[in-house]
């Protein structure tokens, strides 16, 4: 493979995303491939401090600063984690990306949409995800999942995440040959079994 691919996993907390990735990774490397995993935020470095601003920090945060903190620790992803690995041929998959903001800092927190797609574009330099994959559980099992140890945007509450639950959505509608929505309140094995199809069909 010259270029590589480029997957992202997106969904509301507790929706699983991160044990598919985790599964999918495994299988990969079985299979011969060069995997790199990432996520956002907290890539590695610097972005593991501002992942700690982000789900930790006490203080008032603004929306604005909230987006620009994602927005910041998204640029170092990519440009020091994503891109190399993609373009020496590995496959990059990646826990949130892109998708995250427009769906909790756009849905969610209601700052404009076009204005968060463009800082993603400035953010990332247009490279685009491959495949990005919609883990969706309904709102009352997140929160079941989610326990009651919340972080900063755990604590936010039900609606938020509905308003999210939604962003996501209409994502996938808006941009069907990217992103592909898994119902993902069935079981672990099942799930896994329609991811490994929908990477199937982009390895060729
Ligand atoms: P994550 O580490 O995926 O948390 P979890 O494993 O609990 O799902 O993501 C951290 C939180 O940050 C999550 O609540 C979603 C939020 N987030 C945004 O609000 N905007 C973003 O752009 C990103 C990347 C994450």
């Amino acid at each position: 493979m010259d270029r590589g691919l480029f997957i992202t996993f997106e969904g509301i907390d507790g929706c699983g995303k991160t044990t598919q990735l985790n599964l999918l990774a495994n299988y990969l490397k079985e299979n011969g491939f060069e995997v790199v995993v990432t996520r956002e935020p907290g890539c590695k470095g610097i972005g593991e401090k501002i992942r700690s601003l982000l789900l930790n920090s006490k203080d008032d945060v603004s929306s604005n600063c909230e987006a620009f903190l994602f927005l910041a620790d998204r640029a170092q992803n990519i440009d020091n984690i994503v891109k190399p690995a993609v373009e020496r041929g590995a496959i990059v998959l990646c826990d949130r990306h892109t998708d995250s903001t427009i769906a909790y800092q756009g849905y969610g927190r209601g700052i404009d949409i076009n204005h968060l797609k463009k800082l993603n574009t400035l953010a990332t330099g247009d490279f685009l995800p491959d495949l990005t994959l919609v883990f969706d559980i309904d709102v009352e099992t997140s929160q079941k999942r989610v326990g009651e140890v919340k972080d900063r945007m755990e604590s936010i509450g039900v609606d938020f995440t509905r308003k999210v639950r939604n962003g996501y959505l209409d994502i996938a509608i808006n941009e069907p040959n990217r992103v592909k929505v898994i119902n993902s309140k069935d079981s672990i094995e099942n799930i896994f079994e329609q991811v490994k199809s929908l990477i199937k069909t982009k390895l060729g």
